[in-house]
């Protein structure tokens, strides 16, 4: 498993969407043992944190050449001198120019012009930028000085067209280093762990968690919007599609937990492998997880539970007649922070789909639900919250951490939140 043990790997990570991917090389190759310290330009750190990099290799992220001025010289030799190999990915159409032509104008292509160590570089772009005649030239030259290149893969791009320019998946990466320390045979004891799954939906992606770590523990998880009657026919009701509710208690079964569904308006097929529980408005939901709280060992709410229920529920169908129409509403029990009151050794983690001032409601709600994490997203951002397929979360922690994830889709999120909540037990 420790096969990288003793080796020194500088990952530069340069500004495109990709950036997110290097997280998981990062982390392989801690895993495998290596000492791993990361170096970010300015523009990456717009995509992933630096503080995300910090968090899984155990040491700081260098991003500015003047951070400390009495050190800046010392910084890039040190790192430069540091390497046993340095792997750039993804490598920017920018970067590949500057390196090309010896420009060292931040931290990373300064330490890149110091060091001695071989250099191994990821390009990854949009299609028509790989392809200009200006990128293929200058991976030439780098190619030429004996840089290790490493072809992008084919596919979708995130500038939605499909081509050339894809940041190859991290495993892949990953064996090109260990190819590099000759330590091949590695590959397949390493990566026992990793096995392809479906997401709820089949979309195929690879799981590198511990199976079984969430053997013997018990999660309920709630999905989908609430219904709240007005007569027979109409109710009030939610965008929520159940999408990242259901993702959750799929990673959940996969990590080996035992699973209770509670599930409120959804047109997602209920899961078989799981005890799936059909609600329609929040006092149905909160019966429902009430009666099964004592048993778990952690509630993830994902549903959207509507805040008010109408007081007096027509037996008839309402007739068309007033112009106007007026409905009184009364508040529903907030379900989440009952559970935050009568929880005893529970782990309970909310959501906070908001409009606006993300971070600050989220806080909030985790300390008044008594939470032990909060997912917060920004619904109004593109690519995320309700009915899309992908999202962007923020996760609040108790102790006060906060971790930024990039926009991936709901079933990788959920493999995060899940990985999370496993760290809890
Ligand atoms: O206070 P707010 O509704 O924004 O809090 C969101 C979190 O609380 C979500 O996790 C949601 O599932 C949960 N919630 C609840 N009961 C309610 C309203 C929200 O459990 N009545």
């Amino acid at each position: 498993m420790n096969k990288l043990e003793g080796k020194k790997i500088l990952i530069g990570v340069t500004g495109g969407i990709a950036a997110y991917k290097s997280v998981e090389i990062a982390s392989r190759l801690k895993k495998m043992g290596a000492n791993v310290r990361v170096v970010m330009t300015r523009a990456a750190t717009e995509f992933v944190t630096p503080r995300t990099f910090q968090e899984i290799t155990q040491a700081p992220v260098a991003v500015e050449m003047f951070d400390d001025v009495i050190n800046f010289e010392k910084n890039h030799i040190a790192l430069a001198n540091f390497a046993d190999v340095v792997l750039i990915a993804p490598a920017t159409a920018n970067f590949l120019a500057k390196v090309a032509h010896g420009i060292a104008d931040d931290l990373l292509t300064t330490t890149i012009l110091a060091t001695p160590a071989p250099l191994i570089f990821a390009p990854a772009m949009n299609t028509v930028m790989f392809e200009n005649v200006a990128t293929q030239e200058n991976l030439k030259i780098l190619a030429a000085r004996g840089i290790k290149i490493i072809e992008p893969a084919t596919g979708r791009l995130a500038c939605g067209t499909t081509g050339k320019g894809r940041l190859p998946e991290p495993e892949k990466i990953c064996a090109e280093i260990l190819k590099f320390f000759n330590v091949t045979e590695v590959a397949d004891e390493k990566f026992q762990s990793t096995v392809t799954v479906s997401s709820f939906f089949g979309e195929v992606m690879t799981v590198t968690d511990e199976l079984e770590r969430l053997n013997g523990k018990k999660i309920l998880v709630t999905a989908g919007g609430t219904l709240e009657p007005i007569d027979p026919v109409r109710y009030i009701g939610n965008r929520s599609s159940g999408k990242m509710g259901y993702e959750i208690a799929a990673a959940a079964r996969r990590l080996g937990a035992e699973v209770i569904l509670v599930s409120a308006k959804s047109s997602l097929p209920a899961p078989n492998d799981l005890t799936f529980i059909q609600v329609e408005t929040a006092e149905e939901m909160r019966e429902a997880v009430l009666k099964n709280f004592d048993a778990v060992d952690a509630v993830i709410m994902a549903a959207a539970v509507s805040d008010y229920r109408v007081k007096n529920i027509s037996a008839q169908k309402i007739k068309k007649s007033a112009d106007t129409l007026t409905l009184e509403l009364v508040k529903n029990p907030d379900i989440l922070k009952e559970l935050g009151r009568l929880k005893k050794s529970q782990v309970l983690v909310g959501f906070a789909a908001e409009t606006e001032n993300l971070l600050e409601y989220a806080q909030r709600k985790l300390e008044e639900k008594n939470l032990e994490m909060i997912i917060a997203n920004d619904v109004t951002a593109e690519g995320a919250g309700f009915s899309v397929e992908t999202n962007i979360a923020t996760l609040i922690y108790r102790n006060g951490k906060i971790e930024n994830f990039p926009k991936m889709t709901k079933a990788e999120l959920a493999e995060k939140i899940i990985g999370r909540v496993a760290e809890f037990f």
